[in-house]
């Protein structure tokens, strides 16, 4: 293991130039405009895969962007196999003039790499790629057999990735999931995360009048789009932080006495959270910690609102319509199909009868809790703990990995979440960074994993 390690310290500086390249390629899945960044950059990811030594490597077409797969199953019959999955799509960039600098060419600063997808899930990828190249640079095989998949869409909810999961089953058969892409619990305080949220995502629309209105010779009379929006979303929560769309606590699984304690027992400071985010007090339902509201219950949240005059100055509009983008974060065991259709039954009613409204479901995802007890989670337990010197927390996290719960339920594995990123490298934020020293501990915890796993 020896040799791995050193290799591993004498590349450094090569992987980072190479992590550059992968950077610079702008791989947004969600706009069009992209699509070919985002083919060249699933080319991108075959050709290092083929480099890294695995075999097999191919590029599979979907109905929306392009899946990658690699393996390396030389470690035969009898040994374990690992799938590693990771997503080589980014966010959008905006607002773009916020970028220290550009999100696309990255850039070293005070130990940190920035640029978009830097963290969410280049570096990690990248990592991951690294990790294998230096058990096959050195000792030319892998302690264990490793299946690699690497996804472009799971940004806009891996829409294409269930049916290609479910279609090459047998080619992704593993005994373990790995994935890199959640957060530690902060930097030094290595963590392993067992439990991420679902997502509903919804859009609406209200219209009132055909047309844009002189406020002062039709207001009072035609129903404002506007008001009428800021009214629905006013009654989607309480005044305890509850949602109340009926029916929407039903399939939520509680925390347990043990998982309240566990969370009590995080290093976790509320007054210099204020201070970082520059807010007042936290918000939120009421009887729930920071740490339990942001990843143990499910959420309501605005993501964008529209409508009307939105230009500089003043103009007396009483506008046709008004939009708003609303998504909600689920846990264990809400549906978000099920969500969907209370969460549209529910703005139908509480709308006025003077406006027509339009709800569409944009994506979703399924909350997931993946076991603590497996063989994986105690490798990657001993990985991490070798390679950041201390013992890692188990967490929760509040954001989502949609085909999490898929791997467990469509091919039977087990997931294990060994993330190398903080929640503070500002991911889908502009100056999106990954800071390079857990880059560089990530490549070693997860040659580290790759070797525990032989004897878990
Ligand atoms: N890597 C994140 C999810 C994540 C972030 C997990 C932080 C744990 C901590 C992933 O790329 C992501 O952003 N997912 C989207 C999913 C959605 C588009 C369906 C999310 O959570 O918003
Ligand atoms: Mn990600
Ligand atoms: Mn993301």
């Amino acid at each position: 293991m020896s040799n791995v390690l050193a290799y591993i310290e004498q590349h450094h500086a090569a992987h980072i130039e190479e992590l550059k390249d992968f950077l610079r390629i702008p791989s947004v899945s969600t706009a069009p405009e992209h699509k070919q960044d985002v083919l060249r950059c699933a080319e991108w990811v075959a050709s290092s895969m083929k480099s890294v030594g695995l075999e097999n490597v191919q590029i599979f077409p979907t109905e929306g962007h392009p899946v990658v797969y690699g393996e390396n199953l030389q470690a035969g019959k009898n040994a374990p196999t690992v799938l590693f999955y990771g997503h080589y799509d980014v966010q959008p960039v905006d607002p773009l003039h916020l970028w220290t600098s550009k999100p696309f060419e990255p850039t070293i600063r005070d130990g940190k790499i920035f640029a978009r997808g830097a963290v969410d899930d280049k570096g990690q990828v990248f990592m991951q790629l690294k990790s294998l190249e230096a058990h096959l640079k050195t000792n030319g095989k892998l302690p264990v057999n490793v299946k690699v998949l690497i996804e472009g869409e799971e940004e806009i909810g891996s829409v294409n990735l269930e049916a290609f999961l479910r279609k090459n089953a047998s080619m992704l058969a593993a005994d373990t999931v790995l994935i890199s892409d959640t957060a530690m619990f902060a930097d030094e305080v290595p963590s392993l995360c067992y439990g991420l949220r679902g997502l509903c995502y919804m859009e609406m629309t209200v219209t009132g009048p055909n047309r844009d209105l002189h406020s002062g010779v039709f207001g009072g009379a035609v129903a404002n789009p506007g008001n009428a929006l800021a009214n629905i979303i006013a009654h989607l929560t309480d005044e305890y932080g509850r949602i109340t769309i009926p029916g929407f606590y039903d399939d939520v699984l509680a925390l347990t006495p043990e998982e309240r304690e566990q969370y009590r027992n995080l290093p976790h400071d509320e007054s210099a959270y204020c201070r970082d985010l520059n807010i007042p007090a936290t918000d939120g339902e009421f009887g729930y910690s920071t740490l339990e509201k942001t990843s143990a219950r499910p959420t309501l949240d605005v993501n964008g609102i529209w409508g009307g005059f939105m230009g500089e100055g003043a103009k007396t509009v009483l506008p046709s319509k008004a939009s708003a983008k609303v998504s909600m974060r689920l846990v264990p065991n809400q549906d978000p199909q099920d969500i969907a259709r209370k969460f549209e039954a529910y703005v139908r009613r509480i709308a006025p009868p003077t406006v027509h409204i339009e709800v569409t479901e944009l994506h979703g995802g399924r909350p997931a809790i993946t076991p603590t007890d497996s063989k994986g989670v105690r490798a990657a337990l001993c990985a991490m703990e070798r390679a950041f010197g201390k013992k890692p927390f188990l967490t929760r996290e509040g954001g989502s990995i949609p085909i999490v719960l898929l791997f467990q339920t469509i091919l039977n594995a087990p997931v294990v979440l060994m993330g190398m990123g903080l929640n503070s490298e500002n991911l889908h934020s502009p100056d999106e960074h990954f800071t390079l020293k857990n880059f560089y501990r990530g490549i070693i915890a997860s040659a580290l994993f790759y070797e525990e796993l032989t004897k878990a």
